[in-house]
């Protein structure tokens, strides 16, 4: 895929500019939504028609397409910090770096409650500084290869995602990307700690998988999440759907 050309929407929506043809754009007003000047939080998954983020082999490569992709790129460049759970890390040794747009990578954050991720993953050996975030007690040395290890109180034996964005906030990350997986993106949408939910949706159809999105289980589709004044965006054969979940 080619990278995009000179200064675009990341590096104008750093600085809380558009460019008045982009103004029209449903993409380019979803990026006004996460450029907050306030801490905000993006959660974001790529899954097939019927639900899931992966193979149950762990395989999720070209899941959505070229758009989505770059997509996911310009989230990056907008974002301080970019947060995976240890199951992403462990099936896709991502770099999580900004590579196909301008603007700058995010710091990168691992949740790995109980360590189970060695120091041979990309992220702890190369690029830009990487979190480690784990329950205080599996804390057991300062470092991870290049990363940092950071102890976050824990809530039912998991970092609670609020733990995880005081820990950021204190160092001054307060756009946050949650990119995965599903596990991960649910506790954050479950536990309250999202501003923005984003599914991309691909006409594929995987028959079982890795789910996406998964919580508690109401008894009736009136008790369920619903979601208002969401906004479906085409992406080439995929959907975008994005929805704000506070207003601002
Ligand atoms: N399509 C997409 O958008 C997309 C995006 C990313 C990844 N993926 C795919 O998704 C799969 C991995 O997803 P997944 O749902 O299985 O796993 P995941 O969300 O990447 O990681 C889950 C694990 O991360 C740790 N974790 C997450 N939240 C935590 C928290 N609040 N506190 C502490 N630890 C936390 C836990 O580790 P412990 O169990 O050790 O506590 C948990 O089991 C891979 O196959 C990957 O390829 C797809």
């Amino acid at each position: 895929m080619s990278v995009e050309p000179g200064t675009y929407w990341p590096t104008l929506l750093q600085e809380r500019r558009l460019p008045a043809a982009a103004a029209a754009d449903p993409l380019a007003c979803a990026y006004l939504d996460f450029a907050r000047p306030e801490r905000v939080v993006l959660g974001h998954l790529g899954q097939s028609l019927d639900g899931y983020v992966a193979t149950l082999a762990g395989h999720s490569a070209n899941m959505t397409g070229a758009a989505n992709i770059r997509h996911l790129h310009r989230l990056r460049a907008l974002a301080d910090a970019i947060v995976v759970g240890a199951g992403t890390v462990l099936n896709d040794d991502p770099r999580l770096t900004t590579r196909l747009v301008a603007g700058p990578s995010p710091v990168r954050v691992v949740l790995d409650n109980r360590r189970r991720l060695g120091a041979d993953y990309r992220l702890f050996r190369e690029g830009p500084p990487t979190l480690v975030l784990c329950a205080a007690d599996a804390a057991d040395g300062a470092t991870l290869g290049r990363a940092e290890i950071v102890p976050v109180e824990t809530a039912d034996g998991s970092v609670a995602p609020a733990a995880v964005l005081e820990a950021l906030g204190t160092r001054g990350l307060k756009r946050v990307f949650v990119e995965g997986g599903g596990v991960t993106v649910s506790r954050f949408l479950f536990g309250g700690c999202l501003d923005i939910l984003e599914i991309c949706v691909s006409p594929l159809v995987l028959g079982s998988g890795r789910r996406g999105l998964a919580g508690p289980a109401p008894e009736r589709t009136d008790e369920a999440l619903r979601l208002e004044g969401c906004r479906a965006i085409p992406m080439g054969a995929d959907m975008l759907f994005h929805q704000k979940l506070r207003p601002g």
